[in-house]
């Protein structure tokens, strides 16, 4: 699997290195390390606690993105920045393109829209990616919770919604490829093609070989402060051609590495 060309140098960075809320630590680290591009995964994600905690969803996601924003652009590094499928509403029945309307049904969504504009108010040399239903080898994400539940024996997944799952390895390949490509702009990356929870869920445990029963449920079952997206499908026109893999692809590398990773 390609990951950056070997001849970058990555220099990673931790919120105990830098909080971009912090907007002098950040004018330090930057002009110190006096990156070509510098890439911003950082966020406040707790989508339900976004909904009581605005101040740090907006801090982080939209003010921290905005100093990213200003200070990049006064050192000349490209920002290339990670942003959501939830920056739109889910009533749309075709996939979301780059030029479709935003329309954040949540706090969590509204803060990362305010940050990808303001992206495009301070420097014009960048590349917002848009990202969905992120999962990978490590950490918490919806697969390993699919895991968890099933030992537990109670395996329910919401039928009614709609996505494009996105493995992350597949996802680091895409950025690499637009840096090579020199993408500007918003562009899409998530897993091509569309599926349920419930479908992924499926897939998952087959892929796996496992017997293991999902309960189809409507997403009303699980009562949250958030609203999400029914139907976040992304797609991308952006003319540097990049695309990722299906996100049956992304679930086979997914299943092959665990598998490797048990031996
Ligand atoms: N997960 C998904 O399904 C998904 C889908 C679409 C888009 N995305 C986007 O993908 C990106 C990564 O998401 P993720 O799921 O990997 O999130 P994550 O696991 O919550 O990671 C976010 C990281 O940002 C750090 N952080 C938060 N506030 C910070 C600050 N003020 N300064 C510096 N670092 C800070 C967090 O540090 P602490 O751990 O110390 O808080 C954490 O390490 C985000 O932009 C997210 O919006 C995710």
């Amino acid at each position: 699997m390609r990951h950056a060309p070997p001849s970058w140098t990555l220099h990673p960075q931790n919120r105990s290195d830098v909080d971009i809320t912090d907007v002098d630590t950040l004018d330090r680290v930057v002009k110190h390390l006096n990156p070509d591009v510098l890439v911003n995964c950082a966020a406040y994600t707790n989508v339900d606690g976004a909904e009581s905690e605005q101040q740090s969803a907006h801090s982080a996601n939209t003010i921290g993105v905005k100093h990213l924003a200003q200070v990049t652009a006064k050192y000349g590094v490209a920002l290339v920045h990670i942003s959501t499928d939830f920056v739109f509403d889910g009533c749309s029945t075709q996939p979301y393109t780059e030029t479709s309307s935003p329309k954040p049904l949540s706090v969590y969504g509204q803060s990362k829209w305010q940050g990808e504009q303001q992206i495009q108010l301070h420097n014009p040399n960048h590349l917002i990616v848009r990202t969905a239903w992120l999962y990978g080898d490590d950490g918490h994400t919806f697969p390993q919770k699919l895991m968890q539940w099933a030992k537990q024996g109670d395996v329910r997944v919401a039928n009614d919604q709609t996505g494009s799952p996105t493995y992350a390895p597949h996802l680091v390949n895409g950025i690499s490829e637009c840096l090579q490509h020199g993408a500007r702009g918003i562009i899409h990356l998530a897993g091509s093609g569309a599926v349920t929870r419930y479908d992924w869920a499926k897939a998952l445990f087959r892929s796996l070989q496992l017997d293991v029963a999902v309960k189809p449920v409507p997403s009303s079952t699980f009562v949250t402060a958030a609203k999400r997206p029914a139907y976040s499908v992304l797609e991308s026109i952006h003319p540097s051609g990049v695309r990722l893999p299906d996100w049956n692809q992304g679930l086979s590398d997914f299943t092959n590495h665990l598998a490797k990773s048990r031996k």
